[in-house]
């Protein structure tokens, strides 16, 4: 006898969006489901154009006209219970956004205002937060200097003080996990995070945006392009192409029991890279 599927943290099914154009509307986004466990990392992964992002912009109610979202529910379990972030009030939505779930997207810069001290835009997201609201300002400093500090900036101060454009990207990505983490959501929904990033530097930020996840029992929305990264960092995962879902499961069955050619131009894109720590993990 199997046993009950465990309650997802974010369960998405029969999402369709699409875009106008000339031609009339195409769905971008065509019938898909996918599920999100409490504590996990999960993966999207395909390769450019193939509708991650506009997946999760459209749960997260980020997409603009010409976008619309067709059809589909996302039940989130939110800590003022469940609710489907397609069908709730923006103003739910909203709070549901600040308090429950960070997003982090692939380049930093367009996360952070040019023109607003670090220190002003960090306070402003924790306010945002149900929790934060009227928590003293000394106490949202200290917490907001000692988030940075947890990913990895030596000097949180001297940051908070500055403005973006004095940070590399690699430093400014790190400002942008720690606003999501210091709210602790119960899910970021990471973007690409990495992809405009130095080699070497994507690897440190992809383990600590893990580690502190993981710390917090928070879930993890990995969006890329890199199968590779799926397979160390991720446990089950979705494979899109053109808009749906070709294949989907724990990694470790997508990398040796695949079942689209379309997976196999992944793997061999990503170097074949089969250290599946994350599938490792699978009992
Ligand atoms: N604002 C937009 N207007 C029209 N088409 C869009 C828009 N945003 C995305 N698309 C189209 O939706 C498809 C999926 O895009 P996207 O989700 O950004 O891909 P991915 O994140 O997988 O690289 C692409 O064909 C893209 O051209
Ligand atoms: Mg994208």
């Amino acid at each position: 006898m199997n046993a009950a599927p465990s309650p997802a943290l974010l369960d998405v099914a029969g999402l369709s969006t699409s875009f106008a154009g000339p031609a009339g509307r195409t769905r971008v986004v065509d019938d898909i489901s996918f599920r999100v466990a409490p504590g996990t990392i999960t993966g999207i992964v395909g390769e450019s154009g193939s509708g991650k992002s506009v997946s999760v912009k459209s749960v997260l109610g980020l997409v603009a006209p010409p976008g619309r979202v067709e059809a589909g529910t996302a039940r989130f379990a939110g800590t003022q219970g469940e609710i489907d972030l397609l069908a709730c009030p923006r103003a739910e939505l909203r709070g549901v956004l600040g308090t429950d779930i960070g997003f982090v997207i692939q380049n930093p810069f367009g996360a952070l205002s040019p023109v607003t001290r670090i220190r002003k835009q960090f306070v402003t997201v924790l306010r945002a937060s149900r929790r934060h609201a009227r928590t003293a300002r000394g106490e949202l400093d200290e917490l907001a200097e000692a988030t940075l500090a947890a990913v990895g900036i030596n000097d949180p101060r001297r940051v908070l003080e500055g403005y973006p454009h004095q940070l590399s990207g690699g430093m400014a990505q790190r400002v942008v996990i720690a606003f999501a983490l210091a709210r602790r959501p119960r899910l970021i929904v990471a973007d690409e995070p990495t992809t405009a990033l130095d080699l070497t530097v994507q690897r440190q930020i992809l383990d600590l945006m893990a580690e502190r996840a993981a710390e917090l029992g928070a879930s993890v929305l990995l969006i890329t392009h890199d199968l590779g990264v799926v397979a160390h960092y991720c446990r089950e995962a979705y494979v899109f192409h053109r808009g749906r879902i070709v294949e989907q499961g724990a990694v470790a069955d997508i990398f040796h029991r695949t079942r689209h050619d379309y997976t196999r131009r992944l793997i061999a894109a990503s170097g074949g890279r089969r250290d599946t720590a994350g599938a490792e993990a699978v009992p």
